[in-house]
C-alpha cells in the first residue's frame, strides 16, 4: 500500500494507550477498535465478521495479538485481520497507522474510511 497518498486523521496521544488495551474510535461515522501491541499501534473494523458484534468489547489475547470476540470467541490476528479462530471466517478491515512527530496515533482513511 503507498501510504504516501493516502489521508491520515488524528486520534491520540501515544502514551494514553498501553500495550494490551483496545480503544473504540468513530471516524467520520465509521466505528475502528485501535489497539496497542507490543508497542505498535494496529486498527481494525469494529465490527466482527461473524454476526457484528463489537470488537471494541472483546479481550485482546497478546501472546497471540489477537481480539477475541466477546460474543461466540472468534478470534481475529490484530495485525493482519484474519479470523484466526471460528465461528468468524471472514477477517475484519485492517488500517494503517502511525505515530506523528507529535507522537499522536493516526489512522489511514483508506478501504472503507476513504472518502
Ligand atoms: S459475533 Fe463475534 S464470534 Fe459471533
Amino acid at each position: 500500500m503507498d501510504l504516501t497518498a493516502i489521508r491520515f486523521v488524528k486520534v491520540l496521544p501515544a502514551d494514553q494507550l498501553r500495550d494490551g488495551e483496545l480503544l473504540p474510535v468513530e471516524i467520520d461515522g465509521t466505528p475502528v477498535v485501535l489497539v496497542r501491541h507490543r508497542g505498535e499501534f494496529f486498527a481494525t473494523a469494529n465490527n466482527c465478521t461473524h454476526q457484528d458484534y463489537p470488537l471494541s468489547e472483546a479481550g485482546f489475547d497478546a501472546r497471540d495479538g489477537v481480539l477475541v470476540c466477546a460474543w461466540h470467541q472468534a478470534c481475529f490476528d490484530v495485525r493482519t485481520g484474519a479470523a484466526v479462530l471460528p465461528p468468524a471466517t471472514e477477517p475484519v478491515e485492517t488500517f494503517a497507522t502511525r505515530v506523528d512527530a507529535d507522537g499522536w496515533v493516526q489512522i489511514a482513511l483508506s478501504g472503507s474510511l476513504a472518502r
